[in-house]
């Protein structure tokens, strides 16, 4: 037996040694937190299936989008909850729904300081619990809901949106809301497209959040990715971009590392990547039983989700990480 033809462990004696020779790192500025607002709140209301994460009050998410910004966090993507939700959706796209109401007291009161990005879909405002107008035949109606998506969008813009997230996954969605908003004169705000988005059951506590059933005990798996496919997210995320997406998702983040890698190998444009809420619960909750070391464990995988190719990752431990950093113990 020689010795080791190349000695690896060199570069991993010391702490400094191994910040010098680090391939990635978690900064500040690469991430995004979403926020959920609800109408008719006079104070925030915890998410018991998300510790930590509230339903905010518009009073209460002014509070805490500021002290985001004090903390370095570039973007937020704002999620409503409407005190009625009708088939159509209406509340989406109301100038004084409360997404609308919320971007507009935000951009008033911080300017460009933090970039804000609402959530574009239906289903936190359909009583039936479905991304998209349901048709007789009790199946989303692709094209009509692109018609409601092109409203929600111009709606959003003139709210005060820099950039919107379409998470509906219906096909041409990024096509028909970047022609609406041209249309409409708002040829600045972007796009950031949930383009490759799976069927997945780590959304469970964002259900919560923003109380959404899907009635009859239905599912989205008609119109989200199945997740045994990663051609075809290739595929939707190629179509977003010539659709005229500005940056494109993947969702979730921690079971699509893979295509979040292959996004990264095969496009210019920023890739993000979402850690959505059953990533968030499945760690939260183990590290309240003691299982797992929870800050450990949130930088590891925020981590891997950088490595896989990530340029921006949205999480619900945005603030939490934001403070770690600050405080050098990442
Ligand atoms: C749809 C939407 C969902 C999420 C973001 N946008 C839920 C769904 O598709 O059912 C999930 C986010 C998360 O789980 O954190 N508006």
């Amino acid at each position: 037996m020689g010795f080791p033809a190349r000695r690896m462990r060199r570069l991993r004696r010391t702490p400094a040694l191994r910040r010098m020779v680090a391939e990635t790192r978690l900064d500040v500025a690469d991430l995004v937190a979403p926020l959920f607002v609800r109408e008719g709140l006079d104070h925030p209301v915890p998410i018991p299936s998300l510790p930590g994460v509230v339903q905010h009050s518009r009073a209460s998410l002014l509070a805490e989008a500021r002290r985001l910004v004090a903390l370095g966090i570039p973007a937020v993507v704002l999620f409503g909850v409407p005190a009625r939700k009708d088939p159509i959706g209406s509340g989406a796209s109301d100038p004084s729904g409360v997404v609308q109401l919320a971007l507009q007291e935000l951009r008033d009161a911080l300017g460009d300081d933090l970039v804000l990005i609402p959530d574009l879909c239906l289903d936190e405002y359909t009583d039936h619990g479905h991304c998209g107008i349901v048709g007789r035949d009790g199946l989303v109606d692709n094209d009509a809901t692109l018609e409601r998506y092109a409203e929600v969008a111009v709606a959003q813009a003139a709210a005060g949106a820099d950039l919107v997230a379409p998470s509906g996954m219906m096909d041409g969605q990024v096509a028909a809301i970047r022609s609406a908003l041209d249309a409409a004169g708002h040829p600045g705000v972007g796009i950031l497209a949930y383009a490759a988005k799976y069927a997945s059951s780590l959304y469970g506590p964002f259900r919560d959040a923003v109380d959404v059933r899907i009635a009859g005990g239905g599912d989205r798996r008609g119109y989200q990715q199945d997740p045994a496919n990663r051609r075809e997210a290739l595929a939707e995320l190629r179509l977003d971009v010539e659709e005229g997406a500005d940056i494109v998702m993947v969702k979730p983040a921690l079971t699509s590392l893979d295509v979040i890698a292959a996004a990264r190998a095969e496009l210019e444009l920023p890739v993000a990547a979402y850690q959505v809420s059953g990533e968030y619960a499945m760690i939260a909750a183990a590290a309240e039983r003691g299982w797992l070391e929870r800050r450990s464990v949130v930088l590891e995988t925020l981590g891997a989700i950088r490595r896989a190719g990530a340029d921006i990752v949205l999480t619900y431990f945005a603030a939490e990480v934001a403070e770690l950093l600050q405080h050098g113990s990442g």
